[in-house]
């Protein structure tokens, strides 16, 4: 959620931090700021809003110095105010945090009463006021901050700067914080992406640990307080900045990635000589073996998990449980022996979908994690890991995030059928020529973003929207109606289409768009059914199918876009991309944020 950078070295600070910031912002965007120390004073500057407003102000009121502290909040406690922003500070120390205090009120209440005055209403101005506290008492910088993290309770990552020291001390429980080691400076960072540019050499904090950092030294300290090594890596990650192109949005850029980042994750699995889709024996082989597998990621992710469990027991004959990981985490779920949790996440770093994975390892399961950023914590609390090759993901609202985990889930499902025996050689070979497609077919459902572009101008006023579909088709209508409420703020929800008659049809008349994801599948009558149901309570039909599909339903849709040909094993890959044009472009008449809408942050690191 929040992203934190520190810097400690020889160089002016200020233009650094706002630099690593801008490759922060995807964590929040609600309010900025950095804090440097020059001829031992604190100087700081925060603004509202997002870090354009901060880059406006240090225009005016540059800070210098050669250490400092930065932070783009997605506000937990307390309004996005400039006052509540970070970093927060007294005249000895500023801090910047990610995370939640859980006990902040009581601690609060205890300073008060020792005459602290508290400047905001965030829960992190506890850790600096706890700090200054033990400073006051005549406590060394050290000493201080290690006696107010141990009141802490809840999840942090910190910097912590002082005006009297050339130190910087960063903690992590719970919210991952990365060390980067430079030539005569050192760095701090929520994440490895932040650093790229500053330094290739990287380490991750463990939880519990403490670290302190000097322009030329690092010394960690374990939960227990002893002095401790974390792996240093040379970073994976590019130091290039990522641009929109010619694009108006990083989302729309993205959703016209898809053939190319789908290829690319496609043929990461394509076998070099045999041609066959190949997974890593150790994964097909604890995926064979296990009595359950157990799929939990959120949001979008889960939709992936969900279209997989269909794959996975209709075609692999194995079957599965899915689950959000926000209740997963905390149902104390019986798991079996020998089991394999496998989690979805495009960050790496989604705190509940990381806990789940905690406890499917306390429940002794394997632990196989597809993500997209490298290095992510998931990654390396996974026995297993598979990377979606989509490339950095900007929008915050998922696309080609979305299109490659479901591509890499379908190669496990494929590679696992055959190696089951589920299915034989020529289905086989249909199945993975079917995969091969996909970036050509992709590529030629993005030649309709005009039609869909007409089709949204025409809807873009409606307060609601409900979407549908049958058997794979059911994800993709929720990732649908969830990819237009989030950048389009319409009220939108999707539903498995022979469920409508038992509630949601009530919610039928002329002013209510229903989007039907219909392909000539097996399901195709039952649908047709459904279609009926609705055009005869006034229901404004969007269907997307195939030319045999459109031309038998057309009398019954308003709308209709005929997106060609598609195998059934791939079309919940394929129809995700109308789908997610439609929500671009209803979004983009309405003029909304697109790629940081309201309220949202793209890596969810708080519960
Ligand atoms: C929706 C979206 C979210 C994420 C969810 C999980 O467009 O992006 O629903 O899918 O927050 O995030 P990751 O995949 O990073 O674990």
């Amino acid at each position: 959620m929040c992203g934190i950078i520190g810097i400690i070295g020889d160089k002016q600070v200020s233009p650094i931090l706002v630099e690593g910031l801008k490759r922060l912002e995807y964590r929040g965007y609600d309010s900025s700021g950095i804090a440097t120390i020059a001829n031992n004073n604190i100087q700081r500057c925060r603004a509202e809003g997002k870090l354009v407003n901060l880059e406006n102000k240090l225009k005016q009121s540059n800070l210098s110095g050669n250490i400092g502290i930065g932070h783009t909040r997605w506000a937990t406690h307390g309004e996005p105010t400039e006052n509540n922003a970070h970093p927060h500070a007294t005249s000895n120390v500023a801090v910047v945090h990610n995370g939640i205090i859980e006990n902040y009120k009581e601690i609060k209440e205890e300073l008060e009463k020792a005459q602290c005055k508290f400047n905001s209403d965030t829960d992190t101005e506890v850790i600096v006021h706890l700090i200054n506290h033990n400073l006051n008492q005549g406590m060394k910088a050290q000493e201080a901050v290690n006696a107010a993290l141990d009141r802490l309770e809840g999840a942090y990552a910190v910097a912590i700067i002082f005006s009297d020291e050339e130190l910087m001390i960063g903690a992590r429980q719970g919210t991952p914080l990365a060390i980067g080691y430079g030539d005569n400076q050192m760095f701090l960072a929520s994440d490895s992406y932040a650093l790229a540019p500053l330094t290739r050499k990287i380490s991750f904090l463990e939880d519990g640990d403490r670290v302190f950092l000097t322009k030329s030294e690092v010394t960690i300290y374990d939960e227990q307080g002893n002095i401790t090594q974390r792996p240093i890596r040379i970073t994976a990650q590019s130091g290039a900045t990522t641009g929109k192109g010619e694009y108006k949005h990083f989302m729309l850029k993205e959703i016209y990635e898809q053939p190319a980042v789908i290829g690319d994750t496609l043929n990461s699995f394509i076998h070099p000589s045999t041609g066959h889709i190949s997974i890593p024996k150790e994964i097909l082989h604890s995926l064979e073996n296990a009595p359950r597998i157990t799929m939990v990621a959120c949001g979008t992710a889960f939709y992936a998990c969900m279209v997989a469990k269909y794959w996975f027991e209709q075609i692999a004959k194995i079957h599965c449980e899915i689950d959000i990981a926000s209740e997963f985490r905390y149902r104390e779920s019986p798991m079996p022996e020998d089991g394999v949790a496998l989690f979805v996440s495009q960050s790496g770093e989604t705190l509940d979908t990381l806990e789940a994975l905690r406890y499917c390892r306390k429940q002794n399961q394997k632990i196989i994690s597809i993500v997209n950023t490298i290095e992510s914590t998931i990654e390396r609390e996974s026995d297993y890991v598979l990377h979606t090759l989509a490339g950095p993901e900007i929008g915050v609202a998922s696309t080609k995030a979305f299109t490659t985990q479901l591509t890499t889930l379908a190669c496990i499902a494929l590679a696992l059928s055959k190696r089951k025996g589920a299915i034989d050689t020529a289905k086989e070979a249909e199945l993975a020529e079917a995969l091969r497609h996909i970036p050509k077919q992709a590529a030629k459902i993005l030649n309709h973003d005009n039609e869909i572009l007409q089709i949204a101008k025409q809807v873009s006023d409606v307060k609601d929207m409900l979407y549908m579909g049958r058997s794979m088709m059911y994800p993709i209508a929720m990732e649908g109606a969830l990819k237009l409420k989030e950048i389009s703020y319409i009220h939108a929800e999707g539903y498995a289409a022979g469920e409508l008659k038992h509630g949601p049809i009530a919610l039928i008349d002329e002013t209510v768009p229903i989007v039907v994801l219909a392909p000539n599948d097996y399901l195709f009558d039952k649908i047709a059914s459904n279609i009926q149901e609705i055009v005869a309570r006034g229901g404004k039909v969007i269907m997307f199918s195939d030319k045999k599909g459109v031309s038998s339903l057309k009398e019954y849709s308003r709308w209709s876009i005929e997106i060609g040909n598609i195998h059934p094993f791939v079309a919940p890959i394929l129809y995700a991309i109308p789908v997610q044009l439609l929500s671009y472009h209803i979004a983009a008449v309405k003029g909304t944020d697109i790629d940081q809408p309201r309220n949202l942050a793209k890596s969810v690191t708080v519960e």
